[in-house]
């Protein structure tokens, strides 16, 4: 039935994170992260709503990975609470909240899934905030040392690791937009900001690779080809521009390339004084890449937008998901093809990939998410184009497992195979998670529906 075979050994998986479907967030000594904070600030989220309950995976994580089992996954990529872990941002270690990983790392196992951490997944500890977030040096030391607790923990049991998820959307959207806390709108602060994101994926992957030799270790970079919206010489220029901000400040320097010299003169006086050492430590080799993708960026020339005088502006003719977002599989290809070519990237997996579509209600106990299949399986084959380019691609996760609190949107847009009733916690498989499955089953791409 399939029709062109992935690469044996792939990992299959489905990603999720902490706040996004946890809930339980004051069980068992957890602290507030910035996200708790953030939403009890009026207007800040779409629905009014938080992460309070969310998908309650913390008492429902059984009941989840029955479902992982049943889809036929073979990989789980979740994120670690920091402030379950440690409450006041270092010290102290709670007990109680480690012990939540543990048993839900045990449990994966037994159901034969590999489970795929991430460490920092946008939830910092409010207390690390409280003493300058990002913007202050302390957050890398806190996080080596976050990452030395959890390694040593759970590291004869894990074998693959990822640090920090996106540090160009935390950056973006919490200190250039204040669409997510802290909620900044400073363009100033995204280079040190930015830096203090890179430097903690460096000291974490060091602690990670003291305690377990043998871990792969990553960074999970949200990746987009950036497209001039017209053929004009400056909007062409202001393309190059903002290539600089979504890869190239992230891909240079963990490839040895330092910063982007157009980057730093764009922020002229603001981009702050580096050290080698600092640059040394984030190019310090890792072992795969995780890849976000989920559309391209299209941007025209505008000399009044702040910084990079760019605007988005995507073609009128592209279709668009339930989030507006550009749906071109092509662009995937373009992104894998690329750190293969240019940065010479050994193995990558494309860590999130999805779509959100307005899904219609549970009809004889599944979801006809049409859409969502279609999306997946051509993002599927765009990933296959790029492995028969020679591109070597180890593995794909779905965005996401679960519908569950998306960030500033609430729980208005549902990205899950798996469709979450929010008032009775009741799980539907959708069209799509069984397609998925199937795709699974074969190691192959099935046509979907
Ligand atoms: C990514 C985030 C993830 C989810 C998807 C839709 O930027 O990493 O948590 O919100 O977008």
């Amino acid at each position: 039935m399939a029709s062109t075979p992935f690469p044996s050994d792939f990992i299959w998986g489905a990603s999720t994170s902490a706040y996004q479907i946890e809930g339980a967030v004051r069980e068992d000594g957890r602290s507030d992260s910035i996200w708790d904070t953030f939403c009890r600030v009026p207007g800040r989220i779409a629905d009014g709503s938080s992460g309070r309950f969310a998908c309650d995976h913390y008492h429902r994580y059984p009941e989840d990975i029955a479902i992982m089992r049943e889809l036929g996954l073979n990989a789980y990529r979740f994120s670690i609470a920091w402030p379950r872990v440690l409450p006041k941002g270092w010290g102290t270690v709670n007990k109680a909240g480690l012990d939540f990983y543990d048993r839900l790392v045990d449990e994966l196992l037994a159901a034969g899934i590999q489970p795929l951490p991430t460490l920092f997944h946008f939830d910092l500890p409010s207390r690390l905030e409280n003493k300058g977030g990002f913007l202050s040096r302390d957050i890398p030391k806190a996080m080596a040392e976050y990452a030395d607790i959890v390694s040593r923990r759970l590291g004869d049991r894990i074998e693959r690791w990822m640090t920090v998820n996106e540090p160009w959307i935390f950056t973006y959207l919490g200190y250039a937009l204040g669409i997510f806390p802290p909620g900044h709108q400073n363009w100033a602060e995204v280079p040190l900001v930015g830096h203090h994101m890179l430097l903690s994926h460096a000291w974490a992957m060091q602690a990670i690779r003291t305690n377990i030799p043998d871990a792969k270790i990553t960074i999970g970079l949200p990746l987009s080809p950036v497209y001039p919206g017209s053929d004009h010489e400056r909007d062409l220029e202001a393309s190059i521009r903002q290539d600089g901000l979504v890869n190239r400040m992230w891909l240079d320097p963990l490839y040895g390339r330092g910063y982007p010299a157009e980057v730093v003169e764009l922020f002229g006086d603001d981009w702050p004084e580096i050290d080698q050492a600092d640059l040394d430590a984030i190019a310090s080799p890792v072992d795969w890449l995780g890849v976000n993708y989920y559309f391209p960026t299209y941007v025209v020339d505008d000399p009044v937008a702040p910084v990079s005088m760019t605007r988005e502006a995507p073609p009128s003719n592209l279709p668009v998901t339930g989030t507006g977002w550009p749906m071109q599989p092509s662009a995937l290809t373009e992104t894998l093809t690329r750190l293969h070519t240019e940065y010479g990237v050994a193995s990558i997996v494309v860590t999130e990939n999805g779509a959100a579509f307005d899904d219609p209600p549970v009809v004889n106990g599944t979801i006809d998410d049409q859409q969502r299949a279609r999306f997946l399986h051509d993002h599927l084959e765009a990933v296959l184009d790029a492995i028969e380019q020679g591109v070597r691609v180890d593995g794909y996760c779905v965005w996401s497992l679960l519908d569950n609190f998306e960030w500033a949107s609430g729980y208005n847009a549902r990205f899950g195979l798996v469709g979450v009733d929010y008032e009775t916690q009741e799980r539907t498989i959708k069209q799509s998670g069984r397609w998925y499955a199937k795709v699974i089953e074969e190691n192959g791409l099935v046509p979907p529906g």
